[in-house]
């Protein structure tokens, strides 16, 4: 019934790797889960079985492997090797995220020499101030020098790869320093932006940071700032226009029109028919990513994408052939979920990409992220560097 899913691929490279070789992080951004889990100071790193279960299995039949996802890959010793043996391994696109700041010349040169495509630099701030309220622990001024350090080791061999990429996680906080933003990146030869909406985690306290309540003027900043962007011949992906509230048809249209220019403008008339067909249920899957992609957590325990919290994992490469967990009855089961067969379960029911077909404000409510198995009055540990760090930018905290 369904054509091609992981359990039946052929040998040809259809597919998306996420994964991270460890659940460590050098910093506590006050956005994001990772500080809350034990994990982010403790974990151990992936289990040389399974790194090499994902040579022999994954890596020869994906077309992109990103080698971070939910933590920081510069915390794990294994890092560049594990780059090398993906480009060893023919993966015609090779690339990670990461916070920068761990980011040491000698590991630039082997990255530029590896030739992996892209490296997406988070970042969240573009002044000391913002930057280091936000992210907690890390020093503005070593991730500056870090990405000049890239832009210079890159010039001097003449390399245009890794193409550096921004990714900005728009807030209250930062919605005034966009434009820095876009001017930061002209500076250290940054080639793309991506800006992303706030995931409002219960857990975090953190829904004040939301930008929905201003939406002519975070309108403003994005127009503004996408069109510095494309005067510096950099690539901003926009993010869709908010809507002020309750509107008639005549505004709807409107709305409607300039944001289907908006995304032409960035993805062409595919990626509008593409909307199109996800917001008015014509296409025939709410999500593709169990069909064509994997993420692969520390353990080697597999989950379709990087927003499955709730759910159990669909099984492990610690103890299983991967071709068995996509071809299992769970993974089946979840496949006629996304095909409209059978409910959806409450991870795919609340993710932004399903409920809205393009991340949307009504898709971003706060909710909690943690597992069910958990008990009901769990309250996760804050770390003491990341309680300061949130009551003194809660609103009304004295300056
Ligand atoms: C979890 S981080 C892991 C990689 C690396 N440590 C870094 O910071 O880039 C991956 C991406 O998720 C983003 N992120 C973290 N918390 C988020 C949230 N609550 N909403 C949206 N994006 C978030 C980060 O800004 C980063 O770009
Ligand atoms: S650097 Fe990345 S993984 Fe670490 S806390 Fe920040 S967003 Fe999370």
């Amino acid at each position: 019934m369904h054509e091609r899913s992981l359990a039946n691929l052929s040998p040809r490279r259809d597919l998306d790797v996420l994964m991270d070789l460890t659940p460590r992080c050098n910093i506590y951004c006050t956005m994001c889960l990772l500080p809350l889990e034990e994990e982010h100071s403790k974990g151990a790193e992936m289990p040389e079985v399974v790194f090499k279960r994902i040579s022999d299995e994954v890596f020869p039949r994906a077309k992109s492997v990103s080698l971070s996802c939910g933590s920081e890959p510069f915390m794990s010793k294994r890092f560049l090797p594990a780059l090398e043996t993906a480009v060893s391994a023919g993966v015609p696109n090779v690339r990670f995220v990461t916070n920068g700041l761990l980011m040491t010349d000698d590991a630039i040169e082997r990255i530029i020499e590896l030739g992996v495509n892209r490296i997406m630099v988070s970042l969240d701030g573009a002044t000391a101030a913002t930057y280091e309220s936000i992210r907690v622990g890390g020093k503005f001024e070593k991730l500056v020098d870090r990405l000049m350090a890239l832009d210079r080791i890159k010039k001097a061999r003449r390399s245009t790869t890794p193409v550096l990429k921004f990714s900005w996680v728009l807030m209250r906080s930062n919605l005034d320093e966009v434009l820095g933003l876009v001017e930061l990146a002209r500076r250290v030869g940054a080639g793309e932006i991506y800006l992303r909406h706030l995931v409002p985690f219960a857990e975090l306290d953190v829904s004040h940071e939301l930008v929905f309540d201003t939406p002519h003027t975070v309108n403003a900043v994005l127009d503004e700032a996408w069109e510095r962007a494309r005067g510096y011949g950099i690539r901003m992906t926009s993010l869709p226009k908010l809507s002020p509230g309750r509107l008639s048809v005549s505004q709807k249209l409107v709305l409607s029109f300039e944001q289907a220019r908006e995304i032409a403008r960035d993805e062409g008339l595919g990626g509008v028919l593409a909307v199109v067909r996800r917001k008015w249920r014509l296409r025939p899957k709410a999500c593709d990513q169990p069909w064509f992609s994997v993420y692969i957590r520390p353990d080697g325990s597999i989950n379709p994408c990087g927003a499955w919290f709730k759910e159990a994992p669909l099984g492990s490469l610690a103890s299983q052939h991967l071709q068995e967990i996509y071809g299992s009855e769970d993974a089946q089961r979840l496949r006629n979920e996304l095909t409209g067969l059978a409910p959806l379960r409450s991870a795919c029911a609340q993710c932004p990409n399903v409920v809205s077909g393009r991340s949307n404000q009504h898709a971003f409510k706060p909710r909690s992220a943690w597992a069910s198995g958990r008990p009901r009055d769990w309250k996760p540990k804050v770390p003491k560097i990341l309680e300061r760090a949130r009551k003194s930018t809660q609103p009304g905290a004295p300056v």
